[in-house]
């Protein structure tokens, strides 16, 4: 068993990989205890489930509003749970941001913990005590930082994830890799297959690669007001493509990244060769098999973007495969490059 230790000035969160998440009832109290999943992840692993009462919530981006957490605070409250109670999500990226904030307002808060079940939760959602919930159109626009106590990733887990699912998750594990770790490209690069045949020791090491990178970066900049900005990368035309497709996160991603790299080399920040060796990587993980998305229907969002500051965005650009920075971009200029994509 591998772990990272995050440990940040308000608390601590210790993530565990090659763990089995059957045996989370050691990281758990006995009783008043609660969990969170939702109906694919309890359909397909209830049986290993602690002896707790089970909250499921209908899968996908939909339920992460307002109205789920007052469900669940009402289930919560009727089933007895008080302020010493603890709540165990087991799911992706979605239960684990709702259950996060849940136990952060529920009686002013109480203890929680992870059984992260998706890739993308592993690699990124489940990682640096983000959680909260989306508002109108809005994501994540209602929410705190709050650390989980534990973060369990199992990569056997990952065997009954879909392969739109899986696919979405590699786009954030090879984001990590292109903003900080010049190194893991190249292994990546050497990995490819066994990484779509989710050979389970190679992904144990790269998730373990790359939640290190990820809690590096968190632990010197918990509320984004500097490094932690690069985990950004990809996400500006990544959101904007999300919202107006409704695809999943990480392929919007993988398409955001795929645009700011050709961004990068028409500001002259990448190489030619660069530029080709990134989006080739991008291809040999079909991180964009059958994307088709037109730049002009998206720049409209760019506007409602939720990192503008005025006129301006906050824009993560490479400056060699493994080193990124942020600059500020005009939105118009941006509108400009991307409607011509
Ligand atoms: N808090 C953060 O820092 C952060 C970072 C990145 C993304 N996010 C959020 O994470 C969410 C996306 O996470 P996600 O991609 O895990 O989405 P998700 O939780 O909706 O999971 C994707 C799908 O896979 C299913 N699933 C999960 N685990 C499975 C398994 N082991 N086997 C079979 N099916 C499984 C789910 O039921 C769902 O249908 C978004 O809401 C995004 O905003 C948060």
């Amino acid at each position: 068993v591998k772990k990272v230790e995050l440990i940040t000035s308000e608390s601590n969160s210790k993530i565990v990989f090659g763990f089995d998440w059957k045996r989370v009832s050691e990281m758990i109290p006995d009783e008043n205890v609660i969990i969170i999943t939702d109906d694919n992840v309890k359909a397909l692993y209830n049986d290993g489930f602690p002896r707790f009462p089970v909250l499921s919530i209908t899968p996908g981006e939909a339920s992460k509003s307002l109205s789920t957490i007052e469900f669940l605070v009402e289930q919560m409250l009727t089933l007895g749970i008080d302020r010493n109670g603890f709540v165990l999500a087991i799911g992706g990226g979605v239960v684990c941001d709702i259950a996060g904030f849940v136990a952060s307002v529920y009686m002013r808060g109480i203890r929680f913990g992870f059984v992260s079940t998706s890739l993308l939760s592993q690699v990124d959602a489940s990682i640096g005590g983000k959680n909260g919930v989306n508002c109108m159109l809005s994501k994540n626009v209602i929410g705190v930082f709050n650390q989980p106590e534990f973060v369990i990733c199992d990569e056997t887990m990952l065997e009954t994830l879909p392969e739109t699912e899986y696919v979405s998750g590699l786009a954030e594990l090879v984001k990590s890799a292109f903003i900080k770790d010049p190194g893991m490209i190249g292994e990546i690069e050497e990995g490819t297959r066994s990484i779509l045949l989710r050979d389970k020791a190679v992904l144990r090491e790269f998730i373990f690669r790359a939640v290190k990178i990820k809690s590096t970066i968190v632990e010197s900049d918990l509320r984004e007001s500097g490094l932690r900005k690069l985990l950004n990368f990809g996400h500006t035309f990544g959101h904007a493509a999300e919202l107006e497709y409704g695809i999943p996160h990480g392929i919007a991603v993988a398409w955001g990244m795929h645009s700011a790299i050709h961004y990068s080399y028409h500001r002259g920040y990448l190489k030619t060769t660069e530029t080709e060796r990134l989006n080739e990587l991008i291809d040999n993980l079909g991180l964009l098999k059958g994307v088709s998305i037109d730049g002009k229907r998206i720049s409209g969002h760019l506007t409602n973007d939720k990192k503008r500051e005025g006129e301006e965005i906050n824009f993560v650009f490479l400056s060699s495969p493994g080193n990124a920075f942020v600059e500020k971009v005009g939105i118009s200029e941006l509108k400009t490059f991307i409607e011509s994509r």
